[in-house]
């Protein structure tokens, strides 16, 4: 089993490229197979979860060339089944995505019901209400989404929650339905942005994504594309918040500043310095950092997927700060593992109340789900001594290489798979 050793105590120092978006490029991975024309997709993230998307495209009978690590060639001419059940789709989320994309190009899909992370209970209703909306029967049985439909027709949706994912959903089955959608109270992430530009470049009509109306006139027919998948504000926040957190000075390069507003917004807050430059932003942590409060929503809201990366932050600054989590209810599952540094934090429902300490110490901890695993990480780079952190394969499913990017940084981290590995790795840095 894979594991990250870690030696902190020192500040990040340098420059760092981010890759293209993980939950960006999965829904672009499957508006590909919606053409019978090739698509490329450039800038895409060479992460666990877009391989296991590819694989389970090409299970129905979907081309993939990989043209490099970060470039895919996808031809969906011959699809054979509109049936995925290939047996490690159901570990990610994205895969709800093939249901929107076959629904609308070829009226039927049956998709095994999607996994991911364990973050809190995930409903579907929204994406059903979508389908059903269009004209779709949607069932679940057997643990898939089974839906077909006559004839796919626009309708008008209203959306009772704010999703990511049901709104881009609806979106892929809507671009081949007949006539017009409108999808209120969508979401406005800069994912769905990039989902419409993508569906528009193949022939599409959708207008106002990234607004919470978004009006789709259906197409017959899509034609292929090259496309690159945005950078990911994710990732670039997760090494923003890692300067914050290590006290360091790191040029975050191929970024869209106007992404991270609400991360920088939050680094201004407790004191750290941060630079604008049209594709890069610099953040420098600064020594006596100040308490905030958080509170996570939609775009353009604080990223529920930057919560933990933010409370490590918080836990080493000066004061009691409070992060308020509203939309996943079992996104705390690292204040434990941070516990055993030293943090000191109690949660109560969506609340973590967090009084700050002015260190932290190396520790075994267990990385719960994939932005606490970083969370993790980012912790031990700032604690004094050795971490080990075990299930870091949660990691690997959405950050691309990871260690060797902090590495890049100066920071003193290896992937090991044994004790030896280990001791090797002490011997090194002592
Ligand atoms: C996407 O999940 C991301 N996953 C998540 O990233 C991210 O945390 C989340 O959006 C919010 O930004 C992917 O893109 C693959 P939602 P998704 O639908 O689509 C409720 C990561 O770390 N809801 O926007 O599942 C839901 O319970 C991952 O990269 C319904 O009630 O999120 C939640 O409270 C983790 N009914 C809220 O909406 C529905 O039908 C937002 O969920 C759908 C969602």
């Amino acid at each position: 089993m894979e594991q990250y050793i870690i030696k902190g105590g020192r500040p990040l120092r340098g420059e760092v490229s981010i890759s293209g978006a993980k939950n960006a490029a999965l829904p672009l991975l499957a508006a590909a197979i919606m053409t019978d024309e090739t698509v490329m997709i450039d800038n895409l993230p060479d992460v666990r979860d877009i391989g296991v998307l590819l694989q389970a495209i090409e299970s129905i009978g979907v081309m993939v060339e990989r043209v490099n690590p970060n470039c895919v060639k996808i031809q969906a001419k011959n699809i054979q089944t509109t049936r995925v059940d290939y047996e490690h789709i159901r570990k990610i989320r994205g895969s709800y995505y093939l249901v929107g994309a076959l629904l609308g190009r070829f009226h039927k899909a049956e998709v095994v019901l999607p996994g991911g992370c364990n973050i809190g209970s995930r409903p579907i209703d929204q994406h059903i209400k979508g389908f059903k909306a269009l004209g779709a029967e949607v069932f679940i049985a057997h643990g898939m989404i089974i839906t077909e439909a006559e004839q796919l027709a626009g309708s008008h949706i209203y959306m009772d929650v704010v999703t990511v994912g049901a709104t881009i959903n609806v979106m892929l089955a809507a671009a081949l339905a007949q006539g017009r959608t409108i999808i209120e109270n969508a979401a406005k992430e800069p994912h769905i942005v990039d989902v419409a530009n993508m569906l528009n470049s193949m022939g599409a009509n959708i207008k106002g994504a990234g607004t919470d109306v978004i009006r789709i006139n259906g197409v017959p027919k899509l034609h292929g594309t090259e496309y690159a998948v945005i950078p990911d504000q994710i990732e670039a926040g997760t090494f923003m918040f890692a300067a914050a957190a290590t006290k360091g000075d790191v040029l975050v390069r191929n970024v869209i500043p106007k992404h991270l507003e609400s991360i920088a917004a939050k680094l201004l807050e407790i004191g750290c310095t941060v630079e604008e430059y049209d594709d890069a932003m610099r953040v420098v942590g600064c020594e006596y950092q100040k308490n905030t409060h958080v509170k996570t929503l939609p775009y353009p809201g604080f990223p529920t997927d930057m919560q933990p990366q933010i409370a490590v932050a918080l836990a080493l600054s000066n004061g009691t700060s409070i992060v308020t989590e509203s939309l996943f209810e079992n996104r705390f599952k690292y204040v434990d593992e941070l516990s055993r540094m030293g943090a000191k934090i109690t949660v109560e429902g969506n609340t973590a109340i967090i009084d700050g300490v002015s260190g932290f110490t190396g520790a075994e901890m267990t990385a719960p789900d994939l932005r606490a695993g970083a969370a993790l990480v980012i912790a031990a780079l700032a604690a004094e001594g050795f971490s080990l952190i075990d299930d870091i394969v949660y990691i690997q499913r959405g950050y691309e290489r990871f260690e060797e990017k902090l590495k890049g940084l100066g920071a003193m981290i290896e992937l090991v798979s044994t004790e030896k590995d280990v001791t090797k790795f002490k011997l090194k840095v002592s």
